[in-house]
């Protein structure tokens, strides 16, 4: 059956690895078919708007997204579009993937963990933030529902059991923040006794920092609340080689957007030398939501085997390739 789904190619070096990605994955013959919209500056300068109706049309229609970085203008009266697509769309799974590749900066050989990240509440969202008068005292409400933690680690769980992963470690810090971290726990630990195939850990937040720069091969699916999740993705990013290495999926119960964790990068910007990898991992985190594991495994391999064998590197692996050349090379193993 043929999927279509919505793609955004993006501002600076956005369209160059969208076209690499793309590329490979029609090497692949997913059965995939693109509707292209625009977002960022590319639609503000030929639609007038950032986030045209159209697009979010599309998003809604094809309930998923692939998305190359966007250039949010500077300025007043410009709000980012990443967050204004998730509010729009409820998009309350941030899912971000941190693996070990051959031959980047990273620390370890063995990483392979997911960090599962409520996107919509708690202390990140800036809810009722205030400064007194004089200065002196500041204020924010800290809120976290049921439903907001139910309905985030029933994704944790239930996206283990879909792509074969077999342990959940929930992140909290309910010692000392007894009400709103109490309740993401108190929920955790209800959600996880319906998985039983699963294990399930828990393991308090600055604890968990610690355990990851120490020993992360341990970990295997992580869930947290907002403010946790933001600080441990980019801490698992930097365990695997930096954002370069770093996909990302905004997921809610209408729509689901991949993406590369990266910006759009205008110094490297048409000079056909941006790594496409981060955006390759944002589609095999999308063609495993779409239930095609196999193929995303089979993607993922091809990258393993390419980076293994210093195939067309892009310069910032420390190789001479280009952004088509790299893909190419990258397509040439997935094909088989
Ligand atoms: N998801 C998004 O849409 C997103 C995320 C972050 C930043 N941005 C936007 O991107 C623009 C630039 O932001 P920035 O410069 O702070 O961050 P950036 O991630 O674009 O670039 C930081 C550095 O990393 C390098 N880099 C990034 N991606 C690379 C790749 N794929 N291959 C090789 N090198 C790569 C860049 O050349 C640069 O030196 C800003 O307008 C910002 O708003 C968008």
């Amino acid at each position: 059956m043929t999927q279509t789904i919505a793609v955004i190619r993006g501002d600076g070096i956005g369209p160059e690895i969208m076209d690499a990605t793309l590329q490979v994955l029609d090497a692949m013959d997913l059965g995939l078919t693109y509707d292209f919209v625009e977002a960022g500056l590319a639609a503000y300068e030929n639609q007038g708007e950032l986030l045209p109706s159209a697009t979010i049309d599309a998003i809604h229609r094809h309930r998923v997204a692939l998305k190359s970085p966007l250039t949010t203008p500077v300025g007043e009266g410009f709000s980012s579009i990443n967050v204004e697509l998730r509010k729009r769309f409820d998009l309350y799974a941030n899912v971000r993937p941190a693996i070990s590749f051959p031959n980047t900066k990273s620390r370890y050989e063995n990483i392979d963990l997911i960090t599962v990240r409520e996107n919509t509440e708690g202390a990140y969202i800036g809810e009722g933030q205030n400064l007194t008068a004089d200065g002196e005292t500041a204020t924010l409400i800290q809120r976290v529902t049921r439903r907001g933690s139910e309905r985030i680690v029933r994704y944790a769980f239930d996206m283990a059991r879909r792509i074969g992963r077999k342990k959940v470690t929930v992140v909290h810090k309910a010692n000392i923040l007894k009400s709103t971290s109490g309740l993401f726990l108190k929920v955790a630990r209800q959600v996880a006794a319906e998985y039983p195939d699963i294990q399930c850990n828990e393991m308090i937040v600055d604890n968990t920092c610690m355990q990851l720069v120490m020993r992360p091969e341990q970990f295997d699916v992580i869930v947290t609340t907002n403010l946790f999740g933001d600080i441990l993705s980019d801490l698992c990013a930097g365990l695997v080689g930096g954002l370069g290495m770093a996909p990302g999926a905004n997921i809610g119960t209408e729509a689901a957007i991949f993406e590369a964790v990266h910006g759009s990068a205008p110094d490297i910007a048409g000079k056909g030398v941006a790594n496409p990898v981060a955006l390759l991992l944002g589609a095999i985190q999308m063609l495993e939501h779409l239930g095609k594991v196999e193929q995303a495994a089979r993607l993922r391999q091809a990258i393993v085997d390419t980076m293994a064998a210093k195939d067309q590197l892009t310069p910032d692996l420390g190789g001479s390739g280009s952004t088509q050349s790299f893909a190419k090379a990258i397509a040439a193993r997935a094909a088989g």
